[in-house]
């Protein structure tokens, strides 16, 4: 999968007659019910406030505003200190509140404004914050989330415009329902979907596999190479087998901790991103139709398989591209742009130099069979990715691009994220918790000296290491 300005997968030679724009742009579009509510996180002014919670409701009870969730749940950064009464002391965990107001009920306004005097903090989180400029723009706090925006999708996978090759295609179009709606109904933490695919499809993919196995040794980087055969043994990557993706979702969580998540269609840029910062990744599971093997006009199970697998098994590349994930959270819409075109000349069509050579990282290149032995030609124009100008770089999606970034290796180019996602005006940092697989919001001064108790931790055990050396 990409995100939602996907560039045709250009496998042919030559571009299909009718170039199909899919959204040049990357804007949110909202799903059916998603402008309907505003979701508030708050605390009580002082942690140990009793029946703090009853009185919050009791303000939007008077202010008419109906509440379609409520939540509690403990704040390591609202803790405070409790005298034991033998002379020592501890911490009394201390309490936030979620709650999602329904929009069109009661005042709410006037319920902000009252609640604003009563909490020590309160953070709007919409997916209507263009209405609000004070708001930050929800994103997921929990893995689990991800299922709330799952099915927010821009079209679904088995509407299929007049050009597709699949389009007069009966069986392909029903076939192709079946897998938008068996990743529609899927919910995080379920095992991702097995699928008997059919002979066509088999022999689709076996096309392409043989194709794109001749160019790796010579065109991939050697971080794709390296990996490539441990899937072939480990994940059944062949090419009269097409893999599934529970087991290579498998095999990427025992590298790095990468899982996929089957999509019915094209996500948001927002939406897609924030998949990353869990170290998640969207992917279809449909293949191409059979009468083109060497074309698609959009993602399909060939380019997340042969493409992007592969790389989200390195550890360097992983932690890059959960930066641009993190980096997106709460985001700016012009900074999600930037974010997402970073991922479009980096995760997507990247080059790097290894050993004096340039060689292709980016999915969209390692699964076009043209495209890969074109941009390593001496026609296109190679630029140093640098993310402030990388990000603001326009680029066709129905051809071959006319420039590609490149990067001098994974771990540099995820410095350079670092350092741009600090440029993002947020009042707040994030981090990805593995233990909770959750998002910490680092606003408070106790949570950050609980991330340097742990870096204390981590140098410690970094010296140990080294004396035993
Ligand atoms: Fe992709």
């Amino acid at each position: 999968m990409g995100i939602e300005n996907q560039s045709a997968e250009k496998l042919s030679s030559s571009p299909p007659d009718t170039p199909k724009l899919i959204h040049g742009g990357n804007y949110i579009k909202e799903g059916r019910d998603s402008n309907k509510s505003t979701w508030l996180l708050f605390s009580p002014a002082t942690p140990d406030e009793a029946g703090s919670l009853a009185r919050f409701l009791s303000i939007f009870s008077s202010h008419g505003v109906n509440l379609s969730h409520i939540e509690s749940r403990h704040s390591e950064s609202k803790s405070s200190e409790i005298n034991l009464g033998d002379g020592s002391s501890a911490r009394r965990p201390g309490y936030e509140f979620m709650v999602e107001c329904e929009h069109g009920t009661g005042d709410f306004g006037g319920a902000l404004e009252e609640l604003k005097k009563n909490v020590g903090y309160l953070n709007i989180i919409s997916r209507n914050y263009k209405d609000n400029r004070s708001a930050v723009p929800w994103f997921p706090r929990r893995i689990r989330d991800l299922d709330r925006f799952a099915n927010q999708i821009l079209s679904y996978g088995s509407e299929l415009d007049s050009d597709h090759p699949g389009f007069t295609d009966p069986v392909y179009r029903d076939r192709r329902k079946y897998f938008a709606d068996i990743a529609y109904n899927y919910k995080h933490g379920q095992p991702l979907p097995h699928v008997d695919y059919t002979k066509d499809e088999i022999t689709t993919w076996g096309t392409v596999f043989r194709k794109l196995v001749e160019l790796y040794p010579t065109h991939a980087c050697k971080e794709h190479n390296h990996v490539f055969p441990l899937l072939i043994e480990n994940c059944g990557y062949r090419e009269d087998n097409i893999p599934q993706l529970e087991d290579v979702s498998n095999f990427l969580k025992d590298c790095t901790g990468f899982t996929l998540r089957p999509v019915a269609g094209l996500l948001s840029s927002r939406d897609f991103l924030a998949g990353l910062a869990f170290r998640v990744f969207h992917s279809t599971q449909y293949i191409r139709h059979h009468s083109k093997p060497l074309y698609t006009p959009e993602p399909d199970v060939c380019h997340e398989l042969l493409g992007h697998a592969p790389l989200f098994a390195d550890p360097a590349f992983a932690q890059f591209s959960q930066e641009i994930g993190l980096a997106s959270l709460g985001a700016p819409d012009d900074y999600v742009e930037k974010l997402a075109t970073c991922f479009w000349f980096t995760v997507e069509f990247g080059l790097c130099r290894q050993e004096g050579k340039l060689k292709a990282f980016g999915a969209g290149l390692l699964s076009s069979f043209g495209e890969l032995q074109y941009c390593l030609s001496d026609e296109p124009e190679l630029r140093e990715f640098e993310p402030e100008t990388t990000g603001v770089t326009k680029y066709p999606i129905t051809e071959y691009q006319p420039v590609y970034f490149v990067a001098n290796s994974f771990e540099d180019a995820k410095e350079k994220m670092i350092k741009f996602a600090k440029t993002i005006p947020r009042d707040f940092s994030v981090r990805y918790n593995p233990y909770t697989q959750s998002i910490d919001i680092l606003d408070s001064s106790r949570q950050m000296r609980d991330l340097l108790r742990g870096v204390h931790q981590d140098m410690e055990l970094l010296l140990n290491a080294m004396d035993k050396l």
